[in-house]
């Protein structure tokens, strides 16, 4: 047991995706897991492990903003060793062409700050994903069909944005939409050698104010949850 985390060692799977929402762990356990047992109730931050296609996953929430994601993604790592780690989760797009519904996946996130500022002082990191993931994961969302979109994304610390300059400049410089974790998730898996990657879908529109209705946002994030599955086990 950690701190946050009440699996027994061994509980947790190597590959871990880790949704924002612990509803939503449950919900993804539940549909795509087989032989699922919840490894965690902590503050309500539900962790299952199971199966899928003869491969142990962990399903992890990670709660929202960076803060909250490097609590669990430390703990997963060193505690837990978990190797792979892999966001599931919505975001906001910020272009034209990123549509609500599409996929993004995550090259690199940049941010104003995560918590890990604290060990890069005046330096500005760049976060990056794991290559050999986001290929495997381009390739299984093109094989779906899943309109799918790679490059940078700009992890906040504000769901409710005040800065419009903010936001224009990101819409300027093709980050492709706005989420709340990843950066810091990237940070966390170059720091410890392992490997991750954000996989999301857009849940609502920057630029159009467009919103995924909620009658529709199950079908969305299981095609999320499926791509980032089978990037896991490629
Ligand atoms: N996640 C989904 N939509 C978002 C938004 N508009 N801002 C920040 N995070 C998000």
């Amino acid at each position: 047991m950690t701190v946050h985390i009440g699996a027994k060692p061994g509980d947790i799977a190597e590959t871990v995706l880790m949704p924002g929402d612990p509803y939503r762990a449950k919900w993804a356990a539940e549909t795509f897991l087989t032989d699922a047992v919840c490894t965690n109730e902590v503050r309500g931050m539900l962790g299952f492990t199971g199966m899928w296609n003869g491969n142990r996953v962990t399903i992890q929430g990670s709660g929202m903003g960076m803060p909250s994601m490097s609590i669990y993604a430390n703990e997963l790592i060193k505690d837990y060793n978990a190797q792979t780690l892999i966001r599931i989760g919505s975001c906001g797009a910020m272009q034209d062409e990123t549509k609500v519904r599409d996929v993004v996946l995550a090259m690199t996130a940049c941010s104003s700050g995560t918590p890990s500022d604290t060990i890069f002082k005046e330096v500005n990191y760049a976060p990056v994903c794991d290559f050999g993931l986001l290929q495997a994961a381009h390739a299984a969302a093109h094989k779906r069909g899943t309109r799918t979109h790679v490059g940078s994304i700009y992890s906040s610390d504000t769901f409710y944005a005040e800065r419009n300059d903010l936001t224009e400049q990101m819409i300027r410089h093709g980050v492709l939409a706005v989420e709340m974790e990843a950066a810091e998730l990237y940070i966390l898996a170059a720091r410890y050698k392992r490997r991750a990657l954000a996989v999301m879908t857009v849940s609502d529109h920057i630029i159009t104010g467009e919103a995924l209705p909620s009658d529709q946002r199950e079908r969305s994030f299981g095609d999320m949850v499926e791509i980032a599955l089978e990037a896991a086990f490629t």
